[in-house]
């Protein structure tokens, strides 16, 4: 079984979907971590993100991992190396919807993507897996929530992971890429028309994990 979940940055997605993933026994894939790694790859090799030649040759020639610890953590693999906490730098997070932006960087993860859905059960958080990547997965869901509960979430996550931040540079960083996800040419940010839309402003990652089992049983 497929299982979709979108939404824009900051709603709970990756937190929910993580937990479904391992409540289910299914693999789950944070899409935004490719297009991450693919980013930090492009900006240790010094290539500028509006070079798009250059990302597209390291698109194609890069291995980017995911791997589900017994845990419930996820690794991010670069080319063999872990590289799950500097995806999550802001450098990295100012420059990823440039490069996510990319026609053929998307043909390309969105490829890996399949390939990795198509290996076994699997819970797949992103932008574009319910209208794109995986148009009929079985279940869909579009998580969302008001703009000031997803500035303050990822200001608290940031925080957490020891990063210098202002609750100004997330709002900025937060504005700036819903405008670009969402209005790319490439496969914008948009709820699939079969989605279930939960709007988690007043939920608990558990009331909205219970709310997607109850639609998923
Ligand atoms: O979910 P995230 O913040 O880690 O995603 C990083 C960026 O990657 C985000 O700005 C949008 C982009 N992205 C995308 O375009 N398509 C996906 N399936 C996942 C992420």
């Amino acid at each position: 079984m497929i299982i979709a979940v979108d939404g824009p940055s900051g709603a709970g997605k990756s937190t929910v979907a993580r937990i479904l993933a391992r409540k289910l026994g299914s693999l789950y894939i944070d899409t935004g971590a490719m297009y991450r790694a693919l980013t930090l790859k492009a900006l240790e090799n010094k290539i500028p993100v509006s070079d798009e030649k250059q990302i597209n040759g390291l698109a194609a020639a890069v291995k980017i991992d995911l791997r589900n610890n017994p845990d419930g953590s996820l690794s991010v693999m670069l080319d063999g190396r872990d590289v799950s906490l500097d995806i999550r730098q802001p450098r990295i997070t100012r420059f990823v919807s440039d490069v996510a932006k990319i026609k053929e960087v998307r043909e390309i993860m969105v490829k890996m993507q399949r390939e990795l859905g198509h290996k076994k059960d699997c819970v797949l958080d992103g932008r574009d897996i319910g209208t794109v990547v995986f148009p009929d997965a079985q279940k869909k869901f579009f998580i969302d929530a008001t703009p000031k509960v997803r500035v303050e979430r990822r200001f608290k996550e940031l925080k957490g992971l020891g990063q210098d931040v202002t609750i100004n540079d997330v709002e900025n960083d937060l504005s700036n890429r819903d405008k670009i996800d969402s209005t790319r040419q490439v496969s914008p940010l948009r709820k699939a028309e079969d989605a279930i839309y939960i709007d988690t402003s007043d939920l608990s990652i558990e009331q909205v994990v219970d709310k997607m089992l109850e639609f998923i049983k």
